[in-house]
Order: C-alpha cells, then sequence, then structure tokens
C-alpha cells in the first residue's frame, strides 16, 4: 500500500508531481541535489497553492493540511520508508541509472520505481537495480496540475502487481492512466515532439514566422496552443534530446532534428525556463 512517495528532482515536472500527490493525501518528499533547487521547486507549488486559494478551488485550511504533507530536503536518506519513489531528473541514461542504484541501496526491497522519462527504455533503467520488476515509466505531462494523462510504460521484466499498484496510485492523484507497451517516445511524444519538430523545420525553411504558425496551429487545427509555443513551454533542449534519441533509436531519417532546434540549444535559448525561445517571455 502506497502511502509515501519520493519525487526526486524538483523542476517542473517533479514539483508538479509532488503537489498533486501531496493534493491527493499521500506524504510527499521532494528532493534535489541543492538546496536552491528544492527551494524553487517548493516555491512553485506554494504559488500554485496560493492562486488555488484565490480561484476558490483550495481552502487556506486545506492548503495548510496538504502543506504538512510535503517536504524538501537534499537528503536522499529521506526517501528510505517511501513505498514510491518517481525520477523527474534530466533526461540522461547516465545519470537515471546511477540515481536508481543508489536508490536501490537506501530503499527497502518492496519499494516500487517509477521514471517520468519522456522517451527513454525503461528496461534499461530498470536492469540498473536489482529489483527490475518493480520498476516502470509513469510519463506526466506539462504542466502536471492541468493535464489528465499519465502513460504508464511496463519494462521487459516489470510486473503485474506494479503496474496495479501504480494504476491505482495514478487514480487516486485523479488522473487517467493509459499502460503504453515500451518503445521511443511511448504515444504522446512518438506523435508531439515529430509535430513541433515540423513547425520548427518550416520555420527554418523561411515558410512563416514564429507567431504565424502558431497562430495557423491554433485557427486551423484547433490547438490550445502553437507547437513553437509548446516547444518553449516543454523546452527546446527536451524537444531536441527526444528527436536525437528518436533518429538513433529508429534509425530513420524523418526523425531528423529541425536545426533551430540545435542553433537554440547552442544560444542558451531553451525556452519558457530561460526567458527566451522561439518566443521572448522577458
Ligand atoms: N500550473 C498549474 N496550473 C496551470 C498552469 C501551471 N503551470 N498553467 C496553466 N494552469 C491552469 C490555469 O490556472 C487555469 O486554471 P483554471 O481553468 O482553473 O483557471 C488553466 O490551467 C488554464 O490556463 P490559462 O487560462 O492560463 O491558459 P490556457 O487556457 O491557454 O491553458 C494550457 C494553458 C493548459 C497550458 C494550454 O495552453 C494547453 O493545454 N497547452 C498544451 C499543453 C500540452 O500539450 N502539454 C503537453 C506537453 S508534452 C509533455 O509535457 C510531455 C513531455 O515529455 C515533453
Amino acid at each position: 500500500m502506497i502511502k509515501k512517495v519520493g519525487v526526486v528532482g524538483a523542476g517542473t515536472m517533479g514539483a508538479g508531481i509532488a503537489q498533486v500527490t501531496a493534493e491527493a493525501g499521500y506524504e510527499v518528499i521532494l528532493i534535489d541535489l541543492e538546496d536552491k533547487f528544492v527551494n524553487r521547486g517548493m516555491e512553485n507549488i506554494l504559488k500554485n497553492w496560493s492562486k488555488a486559494i484565490k480561484k476558490g478551488t483550495l481552502t487556506a485550511k486545506e492548503v495548510d493540511q496538504i502543506k504538512v504533507r510535503l517536504t524538501g530536503t537534499t537528503n536522499y536518506d529521506n526517501l528510505n520508508d517511501c513505498q514510491l519513489v518517481i525520477e523527474a531528473v534530466v533526461e540522461k541514461m547516465s545519470i537515471k541509472k546511477e540515481l536508481f542504484a543508489k536508490l536501490d541501496d537506501i530503499c527497502p526491497a518492496e519499494t516500487l520505481f517509477a521514471s517520468n522519462t519522456s522517451a527513454l527504455s525503461i528496461t534499461e533503467l530498470a536492469a540498473a537495480t536489482k529489483r527490475p520488476n518493480q520498476v516502470i515509466g509513469v510519463h506526466f505531462f506539462n504542466p502536471v496540475p492541468v493535464m489528465k494523462l499519465v502513460e504508464l510504460i511496463p519494462g521487459a521484466e516489470t510486473t503485474a502487481e506494479t503496474v496495479t499498484a501504480m494504476k491505482e496510485y495514478c487514480s487516486a492523484i485523479g488522473k487517467e492512466a493509459i499502460v503504453v507497451k515500451e518503445s521511443p517516445g511511448f504515444i504522446v511524444n512518438r506523435l508531439l515532439i515529430p509535430y513541433i519538430n515540423e513547425a520548427a523545420i518550416i520555420y527554418d525553411q523561411g515558410v512563416a514566422s514564429p507567431a504565424e504558425i502558431d497562430q495557423a496551429m491554433k485557427l486551423g487545427a484547433n490547438m490550445p496552443m502553437g507547437p513553437l509555443a509548446l516547444a518553449d513551454l516543454i523546452g527546446i533542449d527536451v524537444c531536441l534530446m527526444i528527436m536525437e534519441y528518436f533518429f538513433d533509436e529508429m534509425a530513420d531519417s524523418k526523425y531528423r532534428p529541425a536545426l533551430a532546434f540545435k542553433q537554440k540549444v547552442r544560444a542558451g535559448h531553451l525556452g519558457r525556463k530561460t526567458g527566451k525561445g522561439f518566443f521572448d517571455y522577458n
């Protein structure tokens, strides 16, 4: 029975996961390498709760009760009594594997491990632990408090019990879970990231400006936001990383990354998080 959840990585996704998990009644440990990352994640969560109080979706009393369940820390030993640990750290296989091997030593044998990876192989991540049967992909979408879907991705050795436990967790936090066979990008990113990449290629070719490309998709296809604003929301570095992974994994030229992604990443213009991407946020 899951009661206490560890979330490793206090960035946009990790903070969102910690927020919705605490709101659902779980005890939550939000962890990152440095205090400044933990503090930023905690501040973002507190901002969302202040907005919720203003909107009337939560009362101040409810927020006080939820806050007590959420602890931010840099001490990994605090994860030693969690029944579930979800990692939302940087999208690098080597870093995630190292983390899982470390968690394997800290957490009890029954703890489930989940990865919020947006594309990487769960089987490969699970192989870094001595409990590959208890490792699963749990892919959330940005902004986590708003987006209803979670993709659940069992690896080669993930058991049905692990999948069932994660379905229960997703339902408890108010998300709709879809179980997806392991494959690059699962369902959503396999479709979404090549679409965003094509928008960046259109921009590279001078077909239209970023504002026009986005307006076209909003007015012509009823998208809630245009593909290039979405690239800025996701992070252009993340979009590039996913396209490069598709290109390598599927050895198919149709997944070649747009030059605009590469140029913007080289310039440090990663989207909203740096204040500039296809659009300027300053
Ligand atoms: N955190 C919490 N709540 C947020 C939020 C955030 N970061 N951003 C928006 N919201 C809430 C707002 O408070 C508002 O709530 P109420 O309706 O209760 O007032 C609601 O969402 C709508 O927001 P806005 O009115 O500000 O703006 P909007 O109607 O344009 O919606 C949006 C914003 C939800 C982001 C919408 O534009 C949208 O759905 N965009 C597409 C997002 C998307 O495709 N996400 C998936 C990205 S892919 C991914 O994440 C996976 C990956 O691995 C890369």
